[in-house]
This record gives C-alpha cells, sequence and structure tokens, in this order.
C-alpha cells in the first residue's frame, strides 16, 4: 500500500517509524516530515497545511491512504477534500474535527453525552464572562475556544487572576481569533492522563493509556508547553477505570457525534483529570498525542497500517490491537528559551550513540538538516524514548540515551515518569 503521512513533529516520526514496520507498506511519503521521518520514508516538501497540494500529490502519486497527525489540516478540512477525491483518509472530517477546533462545541457534545467534565460556560462578550467570573467561589480556568497550539487556557488560582486572564484572550487577543470565543470553567484537581482510542464510526479501540507531563519544569512548574515527556501506561488509570472511561466517556461522545450528524472516525484523544470523584474530561483532541504517540507506538505490536485502514473501512471490529507489556517512557529535549523564545540551529551530536543502547528509538521533532549536519529547528527537538522491564527501568534507559545527546541551550525535564514510579510503590 502508498501512504502518505501528514505532518512534521515527533508524533509523526513515531507514526512513520511504526509504519515502516508493516508487511503492506509498499510505500511511505510523509509532507512535510524532518530528517527524522526521512529515515522511514520519503519526505515530499508539502506543507502541512496546504490542502490543495496534499491532495494533488495524493493522486498523482497514486496514494491509496492518508494519514493525517496534526489538528489543523483536520480542522481545516483535509479529510473532506481526499475523501471527494476518492482518497482512503485517517482522521476526523471537518465538521467532527469541531470537537478539538472548538472546545464551545467540544462542552456542547459532552453536555448532551451526559460525560464528565468542569462545570462551565461559553462567553463571546469580555463583560459577561467578567461578570460570570466574579459571581464564581471556586478558582477558574480560562481557555481561548479555537486553535491555539495547545496554549490557549490559562489556569488561575483566585477569581480576580480569571478576570486578567479573560482580559488577554478577549480583550488583549492574545491568541488571535481563536479568542473569539472563551469556555471557563471549574479548576479540577487531580493526575491527568491521556487515553486515546480508534474510532470507526460504529466501534471504538481503546489503546493503553498514558501520561503527558505539560509544564516546562520538573514538579510541573513553569508554563505549560506542548508536552515534555511522555510514558504508557499510566498506573493512575485503573483497569476498572479504563471500562469507565470507554462506557461513560468515549461510546457515550461517539453516539453523541452520530446523532449529530457529524460521524467520528479517526483517533479520539480524551484528556482526563483523574479527581478523587473519578474521571473528568479536560479536552478533547481529534488526533493522536505528541508526546503520547512516542511512548504507545514503541509498546504497539500489531501493524499499524492494518489498524488505519480498518478504520477507514469501517472495519475496526475486525482487528485486535496487542501491546508489549513492558512501559516506555519519552524524554522531550527542547531549545534553550521554549517555551518562549528560542533560537534554532543548534548542532546536535549523539544520537547514533544513543541508538546504540538497548531498546532506544530518537525521534525528531524540530530538527532539520543544515550544510550536511543535523541542527535544532523547533522548540521541542527530539523524544528521546525507551522501553524497558519497569517504569523505571525505561526511565533510566531513556535518560542515559539523553546524556548521550546535545546542542547548545538543550533543556529537559528530570523528573518523566516519576509519578508512575511513585504511584508503583
Ligand atoms: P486543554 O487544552 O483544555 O487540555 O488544557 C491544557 C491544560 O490545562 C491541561 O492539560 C491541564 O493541565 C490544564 N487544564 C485544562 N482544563 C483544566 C481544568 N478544568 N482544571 C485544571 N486544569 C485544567
Ligand atoms: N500531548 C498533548 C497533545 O498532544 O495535545
Amino acid at each position: 500500500m502508498r501512504v502518505l503521512l501528514i505532518g512534521n513533529g515527533g508524533r509523526e516520526d513515531a507514526i512513520a517509524w511504526k509504519l515502516a514496520k508493516s508487511k503492506e507498506l509498499k510505500k511511505l511519503y510523509i509532507a512535510s516530515g524532518n530528517p527524522g521521518t526521512a529515515r522511514w520514508g520519503e519526505n515530499v516538501a508539502i506543507k502541512t497545511e496546504d490542502i490543495g497540494e496534499i491532495v494533488k500529490f495524493a493522486k498523482e502519486n497514486k496514494v491509496e491512504l492518508v494519514i493525517v497527525g496534526p489538528e489543523d489540516p483536520l480542522a481545516d478540512g483535509a479529510v473532506d477534500a481526499l475523501e471527494a477525491a476518492g482518497i482512503k483518509a485517517f482522521g476526523p472530517n471537518k465538521a467532527a474535527a469541531q470537537l478539538e477546533a472548538d472546545k464551545s462545541f467540544s462542552k456542547q457534545i459532552m453536555r448532551s453525552s451526559a460525560v464528565s467534565t468542569a462545570e462551565g460556560r461559553t462567553f463571546t462578550r469580555f463583560e459577561d464572562a467578567k461578570a460570570y467570573i466574579a459571581s464564581r467561589d471556586e478558582p477558574v480556568v480560562v481557555k481561548a475556544a479555537g486553535l491555539a497550539k495547545g496554549k490557549g487556557v490559562i489556569v488561575c488560582n483566585e477569581p480576580s487572576d480569571g478576570i486578567l486572564a479573560a482580559e488577554k484572550i478577549m480583550v488583549d487577543r492574545i491568541f488571535g481569533s481563536a479568542g473569539d470565543k472563551v469556555v471557563v470553567e471549574d479548576k479540577l484537581i487531580g493526575e491527568e492522563a491521556s487515553i486515546l482510542a480508534f474510532v470507526d464510526g460504529r466501534s471504538i479501540y481503546v489503546m493503553e493509556s498514558a501520561q503527558d507531563h505539560k509544564p516546562v519544569g520538573d514538579g510541573d512548574t513553569g508554563p505549560n508547553t506542548g508536552g515534555m515527556g511522555a510514558y504508557s501506561p499510566a498506573p493512575v488509570v485503573t483497569d476498572a477505570m479504563m471500562s469507565q472511561i470507554e462506557r461513560e466517556i468515549l461510546v457515550p461522545v461517539v453516539d453523541c457525534m452520530n446523532r449529530n450528524d457529524t460521524p467520528y472516525k479517526g483517533v479520539l484523544y480524551a484528556g482526563l483529570m483523574v479527581t478523587a470523584g473519578g474521571p473528568r474530561v479536560l479536552e478533547f483532541n481529534v488526533r493522536f498525542g505528541d508526546p503520547e504517540t512516542q511512548p504507545i507506538m514503541m509498546r504497539l505490536k500489531s501493524d499499524l497500517l492494518e489498524v488505519c485502514l480498518a478504520v477507514c473501512e469501517q472495519k475496526l471490529d475486525r482487528v485486535t490491537l496487542e501491546w508489549d507489556e513492558r512501559p516506555a517512557v519519552c524524554v522531550v529535549m527542547a531549545s534553550g528559551g521554549y517555551p518562549g523564545d528560542y533560537e534554532k540551529g543548534k548542532v546536535v551530536t549523539g544520537i547514533s550513540e544513543a541508538e546504540q543502547l538497548k531498546d532506544v528509538v530518537v525521534f525528531h521533532a524540530g530538527t532539520s538538516v543544515k550544510d550536511g549536519k543535523l541542527v535544532t529547528a523547533g522548540g521541542r527537538v527530539l523524544g528521546v524514548t525507551a522501553i524497558g522491564g519497569t517504569i523505571a527501568d525505561a526511565k533510566k534507559q531513556a535518560y542515559e540515551a539523553v546524556g548521550k545527546i546535545s546542542f547548545e541551550g538543550a533543556h529537559y525535564r528530570r523528573d518523566i515518569a516519576d509519578k508512575a514510579i511513585r504511584g508503583k510503590k
């Protein structure tokens, strides 16, 4: 099968790595990919958001399946355009992608399907948001309703901070038009988990659990990032809780999307807070998570291409997902200054030494090649991922690999997976 993967981050490097192991794969293109994905297929210079060019390339190159990695092309209708051209596309169409692209739509679906989430309201006028926040005694979270690269959420501890946050988003427009609408919701307390499921419109197949590390600093301090590391499985999600999440969150949402005439297909990702009262939904994403995908792909034993195809053909009930029992840990190495401003073009060394270690894969995210040398080209540069007998072994191996890699200004968290290791004791 001839496959085109859309995206250029660590998630796509992990997906490409896994697709390359498929017996069914004849040719893999990645648009636009990165030096990591070039190891598993052929990178093509088409921008992720250039849907017209993507469709044209897929037609001209007899691509049979397109897998869309990031949310932006999904929200812009990449799947609709590909399907209209008769090409199978993995991911939700534009209408269903609103589940991530519009947080107020997402809240409405949660309400209609009686899914447990934080109490919240949507506003388009700052004065109304201000009055609502002032009337609450609880700490609130203020969210730009549109897509803001995972950074459009401000978690506040005092009601007055909430008003300032709403002002920044609605009046100062720090997230641009993503902040035309805001969702204000109660702040939830607990440990986060990411549950991803394959959905074909009718059936659901839940993947193994994972946990991201959003804040930049050790001990969950500092500003939020795209994600500084992840591990799978997440012990905070017990087997009983996993069944509850499927029964009370994923199935009702997929049913509701059908009733709403926005049937869902692709990966449905529930970002959860495991509170004292059980799991509550923080958000839905309409794609694989980054960096959760890196440890999840390392643990997936089944053929990813077969599963993606089954999703597109509504035959998910015919596949079985098999998993490596061993846990996997991904540590993100980031550019100095990230998630704020950072410089690019720093030479990266030591990747081949790191990959000589057993059960280690170094996934590329923000890298490029300049004058024959591998250099940094983004905030999150690498996802150094290892699988091990225990979560502590996987962590040790991942950090040993990190220790062999260097570039000027590199920084990373040193406590990835500690919550899981503590949870095991
Ligand atoms: P979201 O993009 O909606 O998942 O929000 C990004 C991050 O903000 C989440 O991963 C949480 O760390 C935090 N967050 C979002 N909503 C809440 C909430 N209601 N309570 C506490 N933290 C939240
Ligand atoms: N890891 C968070 C995300 O993919 O949105």
